[in-house]
């Protein structure tokens, strides 16, 4: 029979029971009993009233005493007859010096000083323990002690007083003596039958957690970058089109007026590709222009003075920033009849031929803001860039002069961590030169403010992880993946 049905059927014949004297009678666990209680209860089958009794238990040491004997029997056993020296006798055992004295106490031994070192002898031939016939007692469930001996032995930390929750039984409503296997699914049979009108239901259970929806989960990197494209769009930004990894040196640094010996342009730092290799088509009237002011200068620059190639220009890569994307769009916006100021923003992969450390990828991704207008100055620079890194929680900002071939000012930016307790250096920024905006034919007094900064180390930091490949690649923890709550920048 079933835990719940004997219950029941215990029920039955005495109205009312204890858990804990179920307990006792089927002896079964009480935490097994209350569980069974559980369902009887939720069927109405059963009403319960909680009690709390208190009850005297062995402690650890207790159940020691109880199995091997009192500290006292334990070192009186250990007596030999023939006597042992003190010293020795405190060796016996852990407990033999609370032993010693209730052993002295109950007058089970002896000390003989006849000269030399004292000796401990047995007194008595025969012992009782009642320390452990009482302890056993205890442990099953019978307690006829005094109260004195109770508090003797609750002293010497052998019992203790433990409070046990339990239930008072008496029948529910839906008492009987049977379990009705209740449905759970009303079927197609069912109504089709008409037996639904018979049958009973179980109820519902709506503190029940129900099964978490199978989904799919946004990665750290993308949670924030949802964040930041929130923050762009907020502040009036248009998104750019990132969708070329591919593209010419002359977008990515032509354009830019980085000029064709720069370091950067190297294999060692970025990625050529080799199939197609080259690109051909480029607005011509302003590849010349740019040719120009990188190899004469212009616009009262004295530019670079050498030897520009086309060959150079065309050359395929796999892109380093997305500020080529942004040259792209500069381009653009100069050829509208008429300018307008504009707002632009971009995250996106960008690829560096770097070596790989626990912070360093060979690709990863940028943040890039762009700002387009009249007489903008270096204090709109700091303005904006305020007002975007508010919005990301970072109040305290500074500055340092850098350098960039295509912004003049440029500007690293460092913000003040209160998280972490020190400043970080979290972009770069600077106004876009006018070797830059002039030959795409920006009228002379458009300034751009642009800043730049990546959106791995900002993840890393929201999201305390300190190497790069708990984040992308191979070992990344999809567990992490799932479990990492959404991105609030500014929280
Ligand atoms: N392109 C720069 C970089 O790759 C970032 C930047 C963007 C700097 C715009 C200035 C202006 O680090």
């Amino acid at each position: 029979m079933e835990l719940t049905e004997r219950i029941l059927h215990y029920l039955d014949k005495t109205d009312k029971v204890e858990t804990l004297v179920l307990a006792r009678e089927f002896n079964e666990d009480h935490q097994k009993i209350v569980g069974a209680v559980k369902s009887l209860e939720a069927l109405d089958m059963v009403i319960s009233e909680a009690v709390k009794s208190t009850k005297w238990d062995l402690t650890e040491e207790g159940q020691l005493v109880a199995e091997k004997g009192s500290h006292e029997a334990v070192l009186y056993r250990s007596v030999p007859d023939a006597g042992i020296t003190q010293a020795e006798l405190m060796k016996s055992g852990p407990n033999a010096k609370v032993g010693f004295s209730k052993a002295m106490s109950a007058g089970w031994i002896q000390i003989e000083k006849s000269g030399g070192a004292p000796i401990v002898k047995k007194k008595v031939d025969t012992i009782t323990d009642t320390v452990q016939d009482h302890l056993n007692e205890i442990k099953k469930g019978i307690d006829n002690l005094t109260t004195n001996v109770r508090n003797d032995y609750k002293k010497r930390k052998l019992v203790q007083e433990i409070t046990i929750k339990s239930f008072i039984l008496t029948k529910g409503p839906q008492f009987s003596t049977t379990i009705k296997k209740l449905e759970t699914d009303l079927t197609s049979e069912m109504l089709l039958t008409g037996s639904w009108k018979t049958l009973q239901f179980k109820p519902y259970n709506f503190d029940a957690l129900g099964q978490p929806p199978e989904s799919g989960h946004l990665h750290p990197l993308l949670k924030v970058r949802s964040e930041f494209r929130e923050i762009f769009l907020e502040m009036g930004f248009k998104e750019m089109p990132t969708n070329l990894y591919v593209e010419s040196s002359f977008w990515n640094f032509d354009a830019l007026f980085q000029p064709q010996q720069h370091p950067a342009r190297d294999a060692h730092d970025t990625f050529f590709v080799s199939s197609p290799a080259s690109s051909t088509e480029f607005p011509m009237d302003y590849l010349e222009r740019v040719k120009k002011v990188h190899s004469e200068g212009g616009y009262g620059s004295l530019g670079y003075r050498y030897d520009w190639k086309i060959e150079e220009a065309q050359k395929n890569l796999l892109r380093t920033h997305t500020t080529a994307v942004s040259a792209r769009m500069l381009y653009h916006l100069a050829q509208q009849k008429e300018f307008t100021p504009q707002k632009y923003f971009s995250i996106d992969k960008v690829f560096r031929n770097e070596t790989l450390d626990a912070t360093h990828l060979a690709e990863f991704h940028q943040v890039e803001g762009v700002v387009a207008g009249r007489g903008l100055a270096l204090a709109d620079l700091i303005s904006v860039l305020d007002q975007f890194f508010q919005r990301l929680g970072f109040t305290r900002l500074q500055f340092k002069p850098a350098y960039n071939p295509y912004t003049e000012p440029s500007m690293e930016i460092f913000a003040y961590h209160t998280g972490l307790g020190k400043w970080i250096e979290i972009g770069n920024s600077g106004l876009f030169r006018p070797e830059l905006l002039l030959p795409m034919g920006l009228p002379p007094d458009v300034n751009v403010i642009a800043w730049g900064l990546s959106l791995e180390r900002p993840t890393m930091i929201k999201y305390g992880l300190n190497n790069i490949r708990d984040l992308v690649g191979p070992k990344v923890d999809l567990q992490m993946v799932e479990n990492n709550p959404i991105c609030r920048l500014d929280k």
